[in-house]
């Protein structure tokens, strides 16, 4: 970074220094074993906080005009920091770690594959997997919801990417690989790089997963690339679109780039989301209840489609409070120019942190932050929400591209998974939570009691 950050009113306190700060280590010590309540007590010593990552200096913004300013108003002067630079050799230079007009590109090309149309196709993809999933359980079994609720999120997005043949034989490496490229990924990012070259078992099996990953992908957009034809899938759609300014494809690399960001956003986040789901219910009978009745009532029964969705208005609050409740702990920008920042100038170079579950958990933005209640989502309360305070996709031109899939995903597969099955915690198993770059559950077993008959 260059020079210092300057304050621009009289008063600013942003370089008071944060307790917890270590020498050399910064503030890396406290925030990795305090997580969520480090970043949540930021709030109290200003609306932009300086801390230390190591010996680098960060500013963290812990209201939501801020973090609007950061995402939406001043977007432009902010790129992706150090974090997803430590992701980039690992998962390439795919929409999600790409900058500038790069980036734009990327995102003008992936967005027709995300149009309410095209996820109306996928529905089907997703309501079809949730049923195998469910049929496959037997009365009394206890089910890992967590790892359950995963692997079908991968074997979702697997089908929807590659409808072929050959495509199974990626989906079946994915729903192998993805998982512990998942959770190594942030362990490395957040490690000093020497350690990701040590010989140990857990190196190993994530190069052994890279690669094994990296092969059979590879083929596949061989394979589709020769043929040339409109599988239908959202492969094809990567490998045919066209950029309406430059008429420019993508490159082979840059297709499997796009597909591993893909497979590795666009999974572990449903599953974790889908997995707290069903928690929640197991805790709350009441809330359970409704869900159920309004399932029943809008189904009758049946499967649902899509268009079943703006009926499921109950189930829409209970998926809005979990990814409130469960969402990304944090995400790091870095300014490309100067910013005056909350009346702070920040020169260009200088690292922005924001965490959408500080912000979630603000009691000056949620009442009762730490209750599980899906009735704050109610048409008559919503509105106490105050605006840039719910961030679950980030927002503005670096706003989760697969938003709508996710909540089409989520609400179709609760729905059709608790149609047939109420899931109910085992006592005595208590679930705990694991804070890495979103609140994982150590295990999440669950006992799969029929709802009808
Ligand atoms: C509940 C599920 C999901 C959650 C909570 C979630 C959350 C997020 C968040 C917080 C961001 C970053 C915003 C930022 O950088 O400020 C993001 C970006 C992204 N997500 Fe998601 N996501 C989910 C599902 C998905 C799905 C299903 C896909 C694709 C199939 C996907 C693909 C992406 C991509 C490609 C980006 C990068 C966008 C860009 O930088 O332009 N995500 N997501």
């Amino acid at each position: 970074m260059g020079a210092a950050a300057e304050s621009t009113h009289t008063g600013a306190t942003t370089d008071t220094v944060i307790p917890g700060r270590w020498p050399l280590l910064g503030h890396t010590p406290s925030l990795l074993r305090q997580r969520f309540s480090f970043t949540s007590g930021l709030r109290e010593h200003g609306e932009l906080v300086k801390i230390y990552l190591g010996p680098m200096p960060a500013y963290v913004v812990t209201t939501p005009e801020l973090v609007h300013e950061v995402l939406v108003t001043q977007a432009g002067k902010f790129e992706q920091g150090i974090l997803f630079e430590r992701f980039r050799p690992h998962l390439g230079n795919g929409v999600a770690l790409s900058n500038g007009a790069f980036h734009l590109r990327q995102r003008r090309l992936l967005q027709p594959a995300f149009h309410r149309e095209r996820i109306a196709h996928y529905a089907s993809t997703m309501v079809e997997s949730a049923s195998a999933t469910a049929v496959g359980w037997q009365p009394g079994e206890v089910v890992e919801v967590y790892q359950a609720m995963q692997q079908l999120a991968v074997t979702v997005l697997g089908r929807t990417l590659f409808a072929t043949e050959l495509g199974a034989a990626a989906i079946a490496e994915a729903q192998r690989s993805v998982p512990i490229l998942v959770k190594q990924v942030i362990v490395r990012a957040l490690s000093p790089g020497f350690l990701a070259a040590l010989p140990i078992p857990a190196n190993r099996a994530f190069d052994a997963a890279t690669a094994r990953l990296r092969a059979v992908v590879t083929e596949v957009i061989a394979a589709a690339r020769t043929e040339g034809a409109d599988n239908g899938d959202l492969l094809s759609m990567l490998l045919l679109a066209r950029d309406a300014e430059t008429g420019e494809s993508m490159s082979d690399q840059q297709v499997y780039d796009e597909v591993v960001t893909l497979l590795t956003g666009g999974t572990d986040t449903i599953g974790l989301a889908l997995g707290w789901f069903f928690h929640e219910l197991g805790r709350h009978p009441e809330i359970e209840r409704r869900f159920h009745a309004e399932i029943d009532e809008v189904l009758g029964g049946a499967t649902p489609t899509i268009d079943d969705l703006p009926k499921l208005g109950y189930t829409r609050q209970i998926l809005n409070e979990v990814l409130r409740a469960y969402p990304i702990w944090l995400l790091i920008r870095r300014t490309n120019a100067e910013v005056d920042l909350g009346g702070v100038r920040l020169p260009a170079g200088t690292e922005v942190v924001y965490s959408p579950h500080a912000l979630h958990h603000d009691p000056r933005n949620f009442t009762d932050p730490d209750r599980f209640d899906p009735d704050r989502w109610a048409p008559d309360r919503v509105g106490e929400i105050p605006k840039g305070a719910y961030v679950p996709f980030g927002a503005g031109v670096r706003q989760c591209i697969g938003n709508t899939f996710a909540q089409t995903e989520i609400t179709l597969v609760a729905a059709t998974i608790a149609a047939r099955w109420r899931l109910v915690p085992v006592p005595g198993r208590p679930v705990r939570m694991k804070v890495t770059g979103a609140a994982y559950p150590s295990r999440l077993p669950m006992t799969a009691e029929p709802r009808h008959g």
